[in-house]
């Protein structure tokens, strides 16, 4: 993106090495089960599709997006789903997949909307939590990186619909 000032923060080694623990874990939480995996769009979309290909246990997968309507760029509290998912989640182990927590409102809104629907377990994991913009009490399961705050971009995280394909994850200097 022209004129954004970036520094890099995770390699895509570090990233790797980091997915490799995350899927040890999830696949030893989920031994013999089958997991519906629900990528929130369109962050989570490489998380997850590295995510998956290292789980030890089988996976279907779907995904929703969602958005946040009201003033200015961050989350304002009016969440709305406007892709949701196809599958039926009644009875099944489903594991949301984020890219970030940030203020904590998508992700609660999605888990109570998903709550509704009788899943036998509900987890999420997000490749990141930032955890000083939390407007409400929101802990993922698990997470890949905890930084404080900043903005980040790359590995699918975007400003303003740049920066996704950047293999590397940095954080952005000058906003
Ligand atoms: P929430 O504030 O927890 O509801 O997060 C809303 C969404 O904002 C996240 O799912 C991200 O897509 C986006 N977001 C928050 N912080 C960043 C960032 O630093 N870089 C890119 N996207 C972000």
């Amino acid at each position: 993106m022209e004129g954004m000032e970036k520094e890099i923060l995770f390699s895509r080694d570090a990233i790797n090495q980091r997915i490799t623990e995350l899927a040890a874990d999830i696949s030893r939480d989920y031994a013999g089960k089958e997991l519906v995996v629900v990528g929130v769009l369109k962050g989570a979309f490489i998380f997850m599709a590295d995510l998956i290909r290292r789980l030890q246990t089988p996976c279907v997968i779907d995904f929703a997006r969602l958005a946040s309507y009201g003033a200015g760029s961050t989350s304002s509290g009016q969440i709305v789903i406007t892709k949701d998912i196809e599958m039926e989640i009644r009875d099944r182990d489903v594991l949301i997949v984020e890219d970030i927590v940030d203020t904590g409102l998508t992700l609660s809104y999605l888990v109570q909307a998903f709550k509704e629907r009788g899943p036998r377990s509900l987890k999420v994991c997000a490749f990141m939590d930032k955890r000083l913009r939390r407007k409400v009490v929101f802990e993922a399961d698990y997470v890949g990186f905890t930084i404080d705050d900043g903005f980040v971009v790359g590995y699918g995280l975007d400003f303003n619909e740049k920066a996704r394909f950047f293999p590397d994850v940095y954080i952005v200097t000058n906003l």
